[in-house]
């Protein structure tokens, strides 16, 4: 038995699912406590229950009471672009050009490793604030960006996925690896921190119009050899995108193809955007239980269309959820639920905020092939954790005051919400940030 003194009891409200509410009405798919508690022990949840029960069975426990707080698994962005931190809401471009005027030109500096390890160092604290405690990031071509990055996030304990973002073509010099590098950077990266601690690397080329057949190739390769690593990218992002892509391409059957063809479409693929797809290629991400990732602050931000989530999910395919930043115009989990029920609501389907949830939380540790893991509140799984406020202002106080169940009380704070709804933030047990 573990000495007592190691395990904190965490009193709040506790809200945990037991089944996936796009499967089951709301209301089977989570028990919620107006009083629980959270068992953590040595990093990881042992037990959630009632407060008086956990309580009598571990008076030894340290306690943290939160109050009115609800407790809930730290929220995980299946993707973002960590290089892109300041210049996250910069005006006025779409892709293209929104890429090559703010986001290249920035991710230029990150040759610097000083530079790199600043903006990790930001980024990563941004999240934590905003009760984020998985990233999937992007990094730079450099392979500096990734190091940084990973160092950054095992200083904070932080379970991370990233990779250096391979391009060898239509992008500025500074930025420009080879095949040969994509393959043998992103493999020595594999080396030293796949599956070091909490980090796990991903297979990254950008996108089809800045890699090369040959450097898709060299990733494809990587991607049978290691086939527990992710493979990240977009896809079918922007119509102009996807016509510049038919034109680099006419071998290709469709965009999906363009990596299909080279073994980057795997049960672990993320595909970021993927609005505007055929229905050959929305079948066959479907057959390969790839995943598409939902980044709606981005999509209206810069442009790119509404993802038709309900029609997606219709079809077999998994979906994440994501920020997106800095293409994406927040940090926060809150608001990019926010985001996707706005799209929903413009394709006639309102997501239930149970629904929003289970997208921030456990739809994007299946994608990561860590359920059980991260993202959800059970026995068994790494204590990352976020404590809402769900009064953190004035006028989400005033709603959530009128609130008849906890879907409703929550609801107000995935719509108005930021970070200074998160109370606080737990990293294996360990909190972390000010305490407010
Ligand atoms: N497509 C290729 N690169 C990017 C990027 O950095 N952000 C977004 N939103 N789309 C991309
Ligand atoms: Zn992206």
């Amino acid at each position: 038995m573990t000495d007592a003194k190691d395990q904190t009891l965490l009193l709040g409200q506790t809200l945990a699912f037991e089944a996936d509410p796009f499967e089951v009405p709301h209301a089977q798919s989570a028990r919620h406590s107006a009083r629980g508690a959270v068992l953590v022990e040595a990093g990881r949840i042992v037990a959630v229950g009632e407060a008086d029960a956990l309580r009598a069975a571990h008076p030894r426990a340290r306690t943290t009471d939160h109050g009115a707080g609800l407790i809930l698994p730290g929220f995980i962005d299946a993707h973002a672009h960590y290089p892109q931190t300041a210049v996250i809401a910069s005006w006025g471009l779409r892709l293209i050009d929104w890429l090559q005027t703010y986001t290249f030109p920035e991710e230029a500096r990150f040759g610097d490793p000083a530079h790199a390890a600043a903006v990790a160092a930001t980024y990563l604290d941004l999240l934590l604030a905003h009760g984020t405690t998985t990233a999937v990031s992007f990094c730079t071509s450099h392979p500096g960006s990734a190091e940084a990055f990973f160092a950054a996030a095992e200083a904070r304990g932080m379970r991370t996925v990233a990779g250096k973002t391979c391009m060898d073509r239509n992008a500025p010099e500074a930025l420009r690896d080879t095949p040969a590098r994509a393959h043998d950077e992103t493999r020595a990266l594999i080396a030293r921190w796949h599956g070091r601690g909490r980090a796990e690397v991903a297979i990254t080329p950008r996108f089809t119009p800045t890699s090369s057949p040959a450097q898709l190739e060299a990733l494809g390769a990587l991607a049978a050899e290691f086939p527990g690593c992710p493979v990240q990218t977009h896809i079918s992002e922007q119509t102009d995108e996807v016509a510049w892509v038919a034109a680099l391409h006419p071998e290709a059957r469709d965009y999906l193809d363009t990596y299909e063809a080279h073994g980057l479409v795997t049960p672990r693929t993320l595909l970021g955007h993927a609005i505007h797809l055929t229905p050959r290629e929305r079948a066959r991400i479907a057959e390969i239980g790839a995943t598409a990732v939902h980044c709606p602050t981005s999509n209206t931000f810069i442009g790119s269309g509404l993802f038709d989530l309900a029609g997606r999910r219709a079809e077999g395919i998994g979906v994440a959820l994501a920020t997106d930043t800095g293409g994406g115009s927040s940090f926060s989990m809150l608001r990019t639920m926010a985001a996707a029920y706005e799209v929903g609501q413009l394709a006639g389907t309102a997501l239930h905020p149970a629904r929003l949830l289970w997208l921030a939380t456990e739809a994007g540790a299946a994608a990561l092939h860590l359920s059980g893991r991260v993202g959800r509140l059970a026995p068994g799984a790494e204590a990352d954790l976020c404590v809402l406020d769900l009064a953190s202002t004035p006028a989400i106080a005033q709603r959530a005051a009128r609130a008849g169940d906890v879907w409703e009380a929550l609801f107000p704070t995935m719509m108005m919400g930021d970070d200074r709804a998160v109370a606080a933030t737990y990293v294996m047990g360990r909190r972390v940030g000010a305490a407010r």
